[in-house]
């Protein structure tokens, strides 16, 4: 479906500019293939194919890079990226995919990035200009309305939905370059990869998106048209525009009586909420948690985290047949002096560099009474692989009849292992109510060894999030994440 443009920018008041030097990207380097090889080399494979150890947990795919084929650019159809516009994915990251930001990146690392990511996808020429966009036209009252017609003249619907919900007649056909199956952008949520300011989406219609079935409008469209449709389709989400996580700081005050620790405890009520934004490793078009707030307390003796999130619906594994349970976790780097952009993977640690992760699932509750489940040697004593945790079963995950919280730890994807019971030293508990689950997790600040999260007042830890939504089948990779936050306890 990708055309290479005819030029015809000109008469709708689009123009070529020469490439903006600004976000130029310097000669391939050492310092790029390092860093690609510590960032992205996990998802978009060592040689930029697409392979990395986390693809096949991921949908829509990581990019393979060796196409030359990019959704997001300034550029013709059939045109390559322009540095900038590969700046801007490498820092904002794509919605609405496992793509995420790297913003606490340098900007001088992230175009040693993107050099890097063109020398993978053999990108030698200059793309011959960029489109350059004016500044949007005021809204009347008739612009939306202008907007929603076109919307069904010009056939969004087909792919889109009447409303804009990715439910068109194409849902379930649509395929991407690769034959891999591509969901359409749901509208209602804000889902924008290549940005949502009213000039970003006016550029997806005059570049379209290569690889994809999204077609250029360039000939069909004239500019105010494009506007018009842009603040249409904005206005089928309000003002919401979903962020991909990148990074940030949540700061755990210090106070001196108790850390409250059951989630509707008054205390919390004053203690400062970090939103953090989520992002699904699978993608799908019913409700996912797209941000998960936190407060975070401690004593000098204990801690205590307040997760919260929105769900539409309580789901435990033993509601309904084939039902997942509603589950958080917190993850902790055991290497707090790394830096983050030589952390381990976000998503479930790596290889050699193991994580701690504290693990509340609602069916664990459930669970309390029976069986006496295998209980795991320690992790450093070779790790029992729980393969199943990482790739299809949660059944599998060893249970603690007395736990409602789990200590676990893991190398990567399908190594979750519970740490052993005497070693178990994380309490919490969750609530639902009004939409809204609060799970709070506690622990001494003291650690009970090697794999167990340091956490010393006046010290900041690598932290990242992730939520399970049951209904909608979430569960075991199928997740919402964050990527690495800062978790600083104060002195
Ligand atoms: C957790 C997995 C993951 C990591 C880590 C990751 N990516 Fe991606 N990346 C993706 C996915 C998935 C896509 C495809 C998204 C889509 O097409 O909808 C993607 C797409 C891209 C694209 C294509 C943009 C376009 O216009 O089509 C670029 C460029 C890119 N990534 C660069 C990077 C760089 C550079 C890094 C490391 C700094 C990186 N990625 C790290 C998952 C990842
Ligand atoms: C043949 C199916 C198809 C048609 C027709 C179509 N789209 Fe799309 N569109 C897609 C797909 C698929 C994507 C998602 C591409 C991706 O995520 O990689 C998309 C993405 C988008 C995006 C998101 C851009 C971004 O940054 O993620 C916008 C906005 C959009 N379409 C608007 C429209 C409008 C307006 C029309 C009608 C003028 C239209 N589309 C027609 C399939 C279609």
């Amino acid at each position: 479906m990708t055309r290479i443009v005819k030029w015809a920018w000109v008469s709708f008041g689009v123009f070529l500019m020469g490439t903006a030097s600004e976000g130029a990207a310097p000669a391939p380097s050492r310092q790029g293939e390092a860093l690609y090889k510590e960032q992205c080399s996990i998802c978009h494979g060592a040689e930029g194919k697409g392979d990395g150890s986390a693809a096949e947990f991921l949908f829509p795919k990581p990019r393979n890079f060796t196409t030359g084929t990019f959704k997001v650019r300034s550029t013709p159809s059939g045109s390559p990226p322009t540095d900038q516009d590969l700046l801007n994915t490498v820092t904002q990251g794509m919605p609405g995919s496992a793509m995420p930001g790297f913003s606490f990146l340098s900007k001088g690392d992230r175009l040693a990035l993107v050099s890097h990511v063109k020398r993978l996808a053999n990108l030698q020429e200059k793309p011959e200009g960029t489109i350059a966009v004016s500044s949007p036209p005021a809204a009347t009252p008739e612009t939306l309305a202008q907007g929603k017609k076109l919307y069904r003249e010009m056939k969004c619907w087909e792919c889109h939905g009447d409303e804009g919900r990715a439910d068109g007649p194409s849902t379930g056909t649509l395929k991407d370059d690769s034959g891999e199956a591509i969901l359409a952008n749901d509208f209602t949520r804000g889902i924008y990869k290549g940005g949502g300011t009213l000039s970003d989406i006016v550029f997806r219609f005059a570049t379209g998106m290569d690889g994809t079935p999204m077609p250029s409008y360039e000939d069909s469209l004239k500019e105010p048209e494009r506007w018009a449709l842009a603040r249409y389709v904005k206005s089928l989400a309000g003002p919401k525009v979903a962020v991909q996580p990148t990074t940030g700081t949540v700061v755990v005050k210090r106070v001196s009586g108790p850390v409250p620790t059951d989630t509707m405890d008054p205390a919390w009520g004053k203690v400062p909420a970090v939103p953090v934004p989520l992002m699904l490793l699978w993608q799908r078009n019913e409700a996912a948690a797209d941000e998960v707030s936190v407060k975070a307390l401690h004593n000098g003796k204990e801690i205590a985290l307040l997760l919260e999130w929105k769900d539409e619906e309580v789901s435990t594994r033993f509601r309904r047949d084939r039902h997942f349970a509603d589950a958080a976790a917190v993850m902790f780097s055991l290497a707090p002096q790394v830096p983050l952009s030589r952390q381990a993977h976000f998503a479930m640690g790596e290889k050699k560099k193991p994580v701690n992760i504290w693990y509340w699932a609602l069916d664990r509750r459930m669970d309390l009474v029976g069986v006496e489940p295998p209980v795991q040697p320690a992790f450093a004593r070779g790790p029992a692989l729980v393969a199943g945790w990482g790739s299809g079963n949660a059944a599998s995950v060893p249970l603690r009849p007395s736990a409602i919280v789990e200590d676990l730890n893991a190398e990567g994807f399908g190594t979750l292992t519970a740490q052993p019971r005497a070693d178990q030293n994380v309490n919490g508990s969750g609530f639902y109510a009004a939409g809204r689950w609060r799970v709070v997790f506690t622990r001494d600040l003291r650690s009970r060894g090697a794999l167990d999260a340091p956490l010393e007042p006046g010290r900041a830890i690598p932290v990242a999030f992730a939520v399970w939504n049951g209904s909608a089948e979430d569960r075991d990779g199928q997740k919402a994440v964050s990527t690495w936050y800062r978790l600083v306890l104060a002195r």
